[in-house]
């Protein structure tokens, strides 16, 4: 997703509490900015915000940061924060810079609704592809979990090949999230829209 640009996007983002800007500089540190040793839980391409926003809200003992790399795209987060959430953090940065960014200390990764790459030569741009999966062995804490949802049947399919190849196992999983009766679910922007169509939403949960 890239929005057309917003005019005064990097002066909000500047300004704007939410955003982390020494993002770099706080590796293995990131309880810090919280004050507390809760889990730390993010999301990569949280988009405008529904997510994060809603779990951090929901769960208040458990710290959320969201991550995107538009602009354009997290100024509409920004403009939803009109409220104080004390467990919630944001980064504007591309995910490719994850293991710069954080040194065994996040719980679970949420990757909901990522851009599926079709074309078998952008297949190192998935989040799930083993060139992701290597970067994320480090930011994770001992225990690793990752958390997808889609409606994109392929990225599905491939995501379970390529997270199981790579020594996850499924923890839970659903080919048709809103039939089978998943709890606790928060709704993100592109779920919304598939689902009102009446489109299935696909989720996996694994662990390593
Ligand atoms: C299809 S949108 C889904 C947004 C949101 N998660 C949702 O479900 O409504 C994918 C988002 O991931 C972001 N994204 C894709 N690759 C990324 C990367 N490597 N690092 C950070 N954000 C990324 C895109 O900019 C876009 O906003």
């Amino acid at each position: 997703m890239r929005l057309r640009n917003v005019k005064g996007a990097s002066e909000i983002i500047e300004n704007c509490d939410y955003i982390i800007k020494n993002y770099k500089e706080l590796k293995g540190n990131y309880k810090k900015i919280f004050n507390n040793n809760n889990p730390i839980h993010i999301e990569i391409g949280m988009g405008k915000g529904n997510f994060i926003i809603g779990m951090a809200q929901k769960y208040p003992d458990i710290n959320f940061i969201g991550i995107e790399k538009y602009d354009s795209v997290i100024v509409r987060a920004i403009e939803k924060l009109d409220i104080e959430i004390p467990n919630l953090k944001l980064i504007k940065m591309d995910a490719l810079d994850i293991e710069e960014v954080f040194d065994k200390e996040i719980d679970t990764i949420y990757l909901n609704f990522s851009d599926p790459w079709p074309k078998n030569r952008h297949e190192h741009r998935r989040l799930t592809s083993d060139a992701f999966l290597k970067r994320y062995d480090g930011v994770f804490k001992k225990d690793k979990k990752i958390i997808m949802k889609t409606d994109n049947r392929k990225l599905f399919e491939y995501s379970i090949m390529s997270l199981t190849n790579y020594g996850y196992k499924i923890k839970e999983i659903s080919l048709d999230m809103y039939n089978d009766d998943i709890k606790d679910n928060v709704q993100t922007e592109y779920e919304k829209k598939f689902h009102d169509k009446g489109m299935p939403i696909y989720k996996i949960e694994v662990y390593k």
